[in-house]
């Protein structure tokens, strides 16, 4: 019986390289990001992991680049991760700030997951995760664009996950609170936040789960909120 295979959107670093890491153990991983060292050294660490991996350099933004190069692959696991975040009020926030977050946090969307979810269905089998936010049902200063595009990530999961559950492929949302990556600017103590690999873990909790089970949705969160959320 052939490995099975999981695509991590965003796993050059933060949540989604750790979440590549976190898969290798029971799946080939298909890494893709637009920085090809950053994805090469990840890579390198799988196989020395004991694990395969194949890097896929690519703008997930880019509709056509998507296409040409997902389309058609047979994937067990896809992980929705890549996610960019400018905290800005919405009278700072320029135009290019708000297509990038939509773009990459929401359109992309749509390019990946209809890249790949056809066979899925075709094969019965399949599981999409894709890691939102608790500003996806929070609100807050700055967060006009980012929060927004979250709350769409919420929308469009869960109504996926009704659309094709009975194919037999499985649709989950992870909404963390603060986790300490790059995502956004930060400075002073960070070690109240989550960590990569906690929320690592949370998705291989929703894939390690019977067929018969489908956890649709994942909150955490640190326990002790020192930071806004
Ligand atoms: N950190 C938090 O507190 C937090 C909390 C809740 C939810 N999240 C969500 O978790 C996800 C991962 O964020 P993170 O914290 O791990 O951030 P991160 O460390 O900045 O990582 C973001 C990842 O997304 C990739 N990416 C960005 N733009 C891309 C594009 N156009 N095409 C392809 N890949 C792209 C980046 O790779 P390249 O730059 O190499 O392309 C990188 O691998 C995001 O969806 C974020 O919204 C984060």
């Amino acid at each position: 019986m052939p490995r099975e295979t999981a695509l991590v959107t965003g796993a050059s670093r933060g949540i989604g390289r750790a979440t590549a890491l976190r898969l290798l153990a029971a799946y080939d991983i298909i890494a893709v990001a637009r920085s090809a060292s950053e994805l090469e050294s990840l890579k390198e660490e799988i196989e020395i992991g004991g694990g395969v991996c194949r890097t896929i350099p690519l703008d997930i933004a880019d509709e056509k680049g998507v296409g040409t190069a997902l389309r058609g692959l047979e994937v067990d696991v896809l992980v929705n991760n890549a996610g960019v975040a400018t905290m800005k009020p919405f009278l700072e926030l320029t135009s290019a700030e708000w297509h990038r977050m939509v773009d990459v946090n929401f359109n992309s969307l749509y390019y990946v997951t209809h890249a790949l979810i056809g066979g899925m269905v075709e094969r019965k089998r399949g599981f999409v995760v894709t890691i939102g936010s608790l500003a996806g049902r929070n609100t807050f200063v700055g967060g006009s664009c980012y929060a927004a595009t979250k709350h769409a990530v919420n929308g469009f999961s869960e109504s996926l996950m009704l659309e094709v559950r009975d194919a037999g492929v499985r649709v989950a949302v992870v909404m963390p609170g603060s986790v300490a990556t790059d995502l956004t600017p930060s400075s002073g103590d960070q070690s109240w936040k989550l960590t990569s690999n906690q929320i690592a873990d949370s998705v291989w909790y929703l894939v390690t789960q019977p067929a018969s089970v489908l956890v649709s949705r994942i909150e955490v969160r640190p326990a002790r909120a020192k930071g806004p959320r």
